[in-house]
This record gives structure tokens, sequence and C-alpha cells, in this order.
């Protein structure tokens, strides 16, 4: 009798054995499902991050979903609501503008599904509603723009600034980092503001306008301060169209540091542009590993960004990953 209760006890053991070593097996196998959420290809910093998500996903072997928001804010939360439905295990957002993200966000967590923000911040009274937030110090990259122009320029001069998206968080923060540097320098003004959109046919579109309003009031334009880089290529288009020479007739800064943006340094057609780093692939897909495996993360993580001008362009062109 004895040998048979413990004949089956280990039939019983090796089959919880076997049962577990499956099921661990199979959790080690299943790859994670992440949501994409993108804005859409405004800008070559846009397509590069873009490409930066999808290329680590890869090599983490991450089931990534990836939804192009083609540049509204209304498709982003569908995309959201969709992954949601889809039980994705964690959903990476680049939010178009700042505010009204409150109630879909609100769905993620009660669904227990974390939200990873890159690049962009929201608007909410709750931060509880998104796991982590990556991305650069917008204001820092506007003040960086304002105090090399005011060196540039010694100080004195007329600006026109060309705005990006209208709501976004870059657009509000680097028009307060540009104006904070320039209230030091009560002989340089913005003169002309208006949005670009951060794309370059809204930066060629703006400066043409700002151009034409300076030609009718026999004002000079000293430099443009663009959002991104995108639209300053736009605006140099634009000033060359108009019979002047970007980078020298006119100051041309601006953010991103995208290769496009190098390669016009190179030419004199831009005199600075600040980087953004859009390579946020990596610092993501470990966020969400960090998350799902149940350790605690930072609320907010800063890319560090460098300022780069004609005089360093040169040199690092060749290195430039985007
Ligand atoms: O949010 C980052 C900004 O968005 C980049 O500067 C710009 O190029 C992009 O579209």
């Amino acid at each position: 009798m004895r040998r048979e209760i413990l004949a089956i006890a280990a039939v019983l053991a090796g089959s919880l054995f076997l049962t577990l070593c499956r099921c661990q097996g199979a959790d080690a196998k299943k790859p994670i499902t992440v949501g994409f959420s993108q804005i859409g290809a405004e800008s070559a910093w846009r397509t590069a991050e873009t490409e930066s998500i999808r290329s680590e996903a890869a090599k983490r072997a991450v089931n990534l979903k990836v939804s192009d928001a083609q540049q509204k804010q209304e498709n982003q939360i569908k995309a959201i609501g969709a992954f949601i439905a889809q039980r994705v295990d964690a959903i990476i957002l680049a939010p178009k503008v700042e505010d009204g993200w409150g109630p879909i966000l609100k769905q993620a967590k009660a669904a227990k599904i974390p939200v990873i923000l890159v690049d962009r911040g929201v608007n909410v009274s709750d931060e509880s509603l998104y796991a982590t937030l990556i991305a650069s110090d917008f204001v820092a990259e506007g003040r960086m723009a304002g105090e090399w122009l005011a060196k540039r320029l010694s100080a004195r001069g007329d600006v026109v600034e060309i705005q990006g998206t209208t709501g976004a968080a870059p657009a509000f923060d680097r028009k307060r980092g540009f104006e904070e540097a320039l209230r030091k320098y009560p002989d340089m003004k913005i003169i002309k503001s208006q949005s670009g959109d951060f794309n370059r046919a809204g930066g060629k579109q703006v400066m043409e306008a700002f151009l034409k309003a300076a030609q009718g009031s026999n004002a000079k334009i000293d430099a443009v301060y663009a959002h991104n880089d995108d639209m300053a290529l736009g605006a140099i288009q634009a000033i060359e169209e108009a019979g002047l020479k970007p980078g020298s007739d006119i100051v041309v800064v601006s953010i991103d540091g995208v290769k496009g943006a190098f390669e016009a340094m190179v030419a004199g057609k831009l005199n600075c542009s600040v980087e953004c780093n859009p390579l946020l692939g990596p610092a993501a897909f470990d966020a969400v590993e960090t998350i799902l495996s149940g350790r605690p993360l930072p609320k907010k993580t800063i890319v560090k960004d460098r300022l780069f001008d004609q005089s360093t362009a040169k040199d690092v062109i060749a290195t430039r990953q985007y």
C-alpha cells in the first residue's frame, strides 16, 4: 500500500514538473506585442524615429504594431483604442499635441496596459496615466539656439520665427526657451512668428509670407529661427527664390540635426542646428521591458543634445546616423 502511494506521488510530481516546464518554455518563447502610435512622417526626424522603433523591435523579436496617424490626433486616439482591444502588452505613444489624452489613457490604465511616451509630453492631471516619458529638453534646445544666435548677431537684430505644430510640446517649449535667451538682449526682437507645422512646405510658405511683408514695409530680416530643420530647409528655398543668400544675408538657425541640415551647413546655407536625438528605440524598449518585469521606472528620461554649426558640421557629417 505504501509503495502504491509513493508511486502515485511520484507520477503526480513528475506531471506537475512537466506542466511547469511547458508553461515556462511557452512563456519564454512568447514574444511580447507592443503597439506604437506615431504622428506621421512630417519631417526627416520623424522618419528616423519610426525607423529606430521598428529596428529595435526587430532586434528584440518584439511583435510591433505600428499605426501612422497621418498628422491627426483623433487617429492616434483610435489606434490606442484598437491596441487596447487587441490586448497588447504595452503601448508606445509619440503624441502630436499636449492636450486631450486623459480619457484614452484612462482606458489603457484600466486595461493594465502601460503607456510609454516618446519624444513629446502630454498635459494630464494624473501622471500615473503613463508609465514614463523619454524626450529631449525642448526648452533647453530653444535656449541654445537663442544664445547661439545672439552671439552670431552680436546681440542685435530682427528675427522671424517659424513655429512647429500648434499645440505640440516642442512648439511651446522651443518658443519659450528661445524667448528666454533673447530676453537678455534688448536689441534682439522677434518681429514675426507663425506655424509652419514642422514640415518643409510649411516652412517655405511661411518664409515667403515673411519676406513679402518685409519687402512691403522696407524692413530687414536679420535671421530666421525655425523650430525644426525641415522648416528651415523650406525657408532656405524661399530665401533663395527671393534672390537672397541664406546663411549670410539672412542667418538661419534650427533644431534637429538631421542629415539634410548638415549638408546645408556644409554648403553655407544653414548656420546652426541644435540636435534633437530621434533614435529613441533602444530607450523605449528598455522601458517596456523594465515595466513588464515589474521594476520601477523614472517618470522622465531626458535625452542629451548637442549644438552644431558651420564650424563643426564638416567634421561630423559622415558620422551622423540620421
Ligand atoms: O517632437 C520632435 C519634433 O517633431 C522634431 O523636431 C520635428 O522634426 C518633429 O516633427
